[in-house]
């Protein structure tokens, strides 16, 4: 089965912008050959690759599947009439490739997800339970606190067809549906158990990339993290504000291509045995937020890549 989001490759007409921009959010590079990859702070796992390309695309997305899984996998795609193949990328990663409905290239590797960096959460001081005594929770050097994304959790992919999307993605490779909106929407996890989703589908014309999603530390991360963002030049596009779906809290930026790159915490987990996850399917309007400072803006849903 699909266990983890491993990282994404994106083709960038220009990597230095891009090392700009996630240096910014907080990820550190380093060059892979040609390419340019970003990790998080203490975890031994890419989670972007960047690659020279005339036009910015989601190239590819890659999956970890379990020790000895990839032969299985490689049986049931071509059950269902897909080609295994080597991928049309110059680098050479193990593992298997394949295009989803959409035509999009998915990468499968026999690999856990890594470790993160362990965070002390921070002591709150809730009604009735007052913990934090004699201890500041803000210092005078709160301010110039830079924010250090601990793992990828999720991206939203644009589909034509999200309910094919969801087909392929659950019957051939296993995942599961945790919540949609109807045919407009839909988040998908781990079948293993996990993060509300590691996926979703969001209906447009043609695919590309809505959003990746990077996990911090905390609420206090991410809007130190957004306004670093925003002070560097970067526009902010949704948030502060809490999913309904997935009931994390998040803060949307627009990265130099027009796609967007979140900051979220506190994100639902199903357990493997899920026996009591009852998916919703409810409108787009009711699982997108519980409150947000301000409405999303009608660009939030465009898909700014090219077809
Ligand atoms: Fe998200």
């Amino acid at each position: 089965m699909i266990r983890s989001l491993q990282h994404v490759g994106i083709t960038v007409p220009e990597l230095e912008v891009g090392r700009a921009f996630y240096q910014a959010f907080g990820l550190l590079p380093h060059v892979q050959g040609n390419d340019l990859a970003f990790r998080c702070e203490g975890r031994q796992q890419d989670q972007i690759r960047l690659m020279s390309g005339p036009r910015k695309r989601l190239s590819y997305v890659s999956f970890g599947v379990g020790k000895g899984e990839l032969e299985n996998f490689t049986t049931r795609l071509e059950q269902h009439g897909v080609r295994v193949s080597d991928g049309p990328f110059a680098r050479q990663l193990d593992g298997i490739w394949f295009q989803d409905p959409d035509g999009d290239w998915i990468h499968l590797c026999e690999a856990d997800s890594q470790p993160t960096r362990i965070v002390t959460p921070p002591e709150i001081n809730t009604p009735g339970e007052y913990r934090r005594i004699g201890k500041r929770g803000c210092g005078l050097e709160s301010h110039a606190r830079r924010v250090s994304p601990l793992r990828l959790g999720h991206l939203i992919k644009f589909s034509p067809d999200v309910d094919r999307q969801v087909d392929f993605y659950t019957r051939v490779l296993g995942m599961k549906v945790s919540d949609r909106a109807g045919s407009i929407l839909a988040f998908l996890r781990s079948a293993g158990g996990g993060d509300h989703h590691i996926i979703a589908f969001a209906r447009s014309s043609h695919t590309g990339l809505h959003h990746l999603s990077f996990e911090v530390g905390g609420l206090d991360e991410i809007e130190l993290g957004a306004r670093h963002l925003v002070e560097q030049g970067y526009r902010s596009a949704f948030g502060l504000g809490r999913h309904v779906a997935g009931s994390n809290y998040f803060h949307y930026i627009r990265d130099p291509w027009n796609s967007l790159c979140e900051y979220f915490w506190d994100i639902d987990v199903i357990p493997k045995d899920d026996a009591d996850w009852e998916p919703w399917d409810a409108t787009p309007e009711q699982v997108t937020a519980v409150w947000a400072v301000s409405p999303p803006p009608p660009d939030f849903v465009l898909n700014f890549e090219q077809p």
